[in-house]
């Protein structure tokens, strides 16, 4: 058979999507099915174990490394070519989808396995990984584990990183659920090649009806721990000229941001989105003004300079508010990346190889972060983007549709197929 014809079996691969995401499932009232894995909990074991069953079920060598990434390698026809790899990750936010991020890792098995059911080699080995703690939404910062991979951070540094929910250390954690492994990482070398499926997480595919994105980079992300400290108070007799609220000023930083988003908006090409996703009151009671307050910040942009631009404004409304109101912020950096440009061969062969195979297609940057970032430092990388309903993620209601799942895996295997084939 003339490699170019081969096509994944989306069936099998549905029903592996369909496994994993019983895994820590979540159920919604009106039928939705979502998943709760954080990362490194005991649901994010039980979703290792199986997906590790897997990779030893089509006979791939599996590693664990010293930060958890697992990395399962079907051999190549050259013993000192470097594997083209296939990843992303298996953890998710509390209120997740079964999509992001399995997607890309049970779409890599499903390549691995068309290959061997075809009797496919390839000259460069095929690879399929996941890597520990993308989601960032227990311990930070998100791309965790891949960061480590590629060298951006020390694997002491990560293993001493603390739970933002229960305190508990990273590498205990580790050790805890079986996933302490004995492979340094950083990786001795880098990949031929990295490829990432995945779902697109926002509304412009859906919206365009393109089913395709070849994706060109990755926006921005700055994450801000902030700790707000006033004075706690009587609710009832405290006048209004006498408090040092720090929940107010919780408040006002998330209505400066969203008008920091909306006039940023428009400004070059970059579009500014502001989050405050997590705000925590103390001691949390009706009847009592809030003594302190930590929350979080996310701010987002393509362009880099924009990005600095909005750090600024949002550092200074913290001193104007912390100054007006008699309080005390404290500012915690948990994750600072800039934006990644991908390898422009990786992404016109993304592009081509999706037209080829009947798709639409266009480009796009993500606006969500991903392991594909970090593996950008070290080698040729790109991404396959697919439609999302109604541009939901981080939800339960996530869904992407079957057919739209079997055209991205198609498009990531004929991709794969052709750098790992040493022809591009
Ligand atoms: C990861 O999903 C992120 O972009 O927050
Ligand atoms: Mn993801
Ligand atoms: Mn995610």
């Amino acid at each position: 058979m003339n490699t170019a014809d081969l096509r994944v079996d989306g069936a099998r691969l549905w029903a592996r999507i369909e496994a994993l995401g019983e895994v820590g499932a979540v159920h919604g009232p009106n039928g939705e099915r979502g998943c709760a894995r954080l990362a490194l909990t005991d649901e994010d074991r039980e979703g290792r174990d199986l997906v590790v069953g897997w990779m030893h079920d089509l006979g791939l060598a599996v590693t664990i490394d010293a930060i958890g990434n697992v990395v399962g390698v079907r051999a190549g026809t050259d013993p000192d070519a470097a594997p083209v790899l296939i990843g992303s990750h298996i953890d998710t936010v509390r209120t997740g989808g079964r999509f992001d991020g399995n997607l890309g890792v049970l779409a890599g098995l499903e390549v691995v396995e068309t290959l061997a059911q075809h009797g496919v080699d390839t000259v460069h080995p095929v690879a399929v990984a996941f890597f520990t703690d993308e989601e960032g939404a227990r311990f930070q910062p998100d791309m965790l584990g891949s960061l480590v991979y590629v060298g951006g951070m020390a694997v002491e540094d990560a293993l001493d990183v603390r739970a933002a929910d229960d305190g508990a250390r990273l590498g205990d954690e580790l050790a805890r659920i079986g996933y302490a492994g004995p492979t340094p990482c950083p990786a001795a070398a880098a990949p031929h090649a990295y490829v990432e499926l995945h779902i697109e997480q926002g509304p412009v595919l859906e919206d365009e009806g393109v089913v395709i994105g070849a994706v060109t980079g990755v926006q921005g992300i700055s994450w801000t721990e902030l700790t707000i400290t006033g004075q706690s108070a009587h609710a009832g007799t405290t006048p209004m000229r006498l408090r040092r609220d720090p929940g107010f000023v919780a408040a006002a930083i998330n209505t400066g941001i969203r008008a920091l988003a909306t006039e940023m908006g428009s400004l070059g090409d970059g579009s500014q989105v502001a989050t405050v996703g997590r705000c925590e009151f103390s001691p949390n009671l009706v009847n009592v003004v809030p003594a302190s307050v930590t929350m979080t910040v996310d701010l987002r942009n393509t362009d880099e300079a924009l990005l600095q631009q909005a750090e600024a404004v949002f550092a200074a409304l913290c001193d104007q508010l912390a100054r007006e109101e008699q309080v005390t912020i404290e500012r915690r950096t948990l994750a600072r990346f800039e934006p990644v440009e991908f390898d422009p061969r990786m992404i016109q062969l993304v592009e081509s190889t999706a037209r080829r195979l009947g798709h639409s297609v266009r480009r796009m940057p993500s606006g969500a972060g991903h392991d594909a970032q970090m593996l950008a430092r070290v080698c040729p990388t790109s991404m396959v983007f697919v439609p999302s309903a109604n541009g939901l993620s981080h939800n339960i209601a996530e869904y992407t549709e079957p057919a739209h799942i079997s055209a991205g895996a198609d498009v990531l295997l004929q991709v794969v197929l052709q750098v790992a084939q040493g022809g591009a």
